[in-house]
C-alpha cells in the first residue's frame, strides 16, 4: 500500500476513535460502536506502522523520539481511553474527555512538527 494511503487510513481511523471516545464520555456508547472504537485503536497503530516503512524507518534503525512519544499516547488512547470511559462517574466524564483531546492534540503535534 502507498504512503498516501496509509496516511488516509491513519487519519481515518483517528477521525472513529476520537468519535468513539467522544460518544463514550458523554453519553452511552452502543455496543457496536464500542467495537469499531476498539478495532479503530489498533488499526491506527498499524497504519502507522505502515507509515514508518514508507517514510523509511525500519525496526533496526530504532524509533525517532517522536515515534515513541506517539506510540505512549496511543497507549493511553487504546487502553486507559475506554477503561475510563467505563469507570469514571458520569460527572466527571466530559472534563475527562478533555485529557483525551490533549493526547490527541499532542500526537497530531508529534506527526507534523517531529520536535525530536
Ligand atoms: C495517538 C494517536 C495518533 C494520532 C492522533 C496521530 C496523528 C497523525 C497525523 C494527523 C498524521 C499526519 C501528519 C502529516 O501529514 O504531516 C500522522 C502521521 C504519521 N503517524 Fe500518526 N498518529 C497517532 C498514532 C501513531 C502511532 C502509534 C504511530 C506509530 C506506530 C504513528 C506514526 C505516524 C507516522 C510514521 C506518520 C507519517 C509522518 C510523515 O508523513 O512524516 N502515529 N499521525
Amino acid at each position: 500500500m502507498s504512503y498516501e494511503f496509509y496516511k488516509f487510513l491513519h487519519i481515518a481511523f483517528i477521525i472513529i476513535v476520537a468519535a468513539g471516545l467522544g460518544v463514550a464520555y458523554h453519553s452511552t456508547q452502543p455496543k457496536y460502536f464500542k467495537i469499531l472504537t476498539g478495532i479503530s485503536s489498533l488499526l491506527i497503530l498499524v497504519t502507522g506502522m505502515g507509515l514508518l516503512a514508507r517514510i523509511g524507518v525500519s525496526h533496526g534503525d530504532g524509533f525517532p523520539g517522536w515515534v515513541i512519544v506517539k506510540m505512549c499516547l496511543w497507549l493511553v488512547l487504546a487502553v486507559a481511553g475506554p477503561v475510563l470511559a467505563k469507570r469514571l462517574p458520569d460527572s466527571i466524564k466530559p472534563k475527562a474527555f478533555w485529557g483525551i483531546a490533549t493526547v490527541l492534540f499532542v500526537a497530531v503535534y508529534m506527526a507534523v512538527n517531529k520536535p525530536f
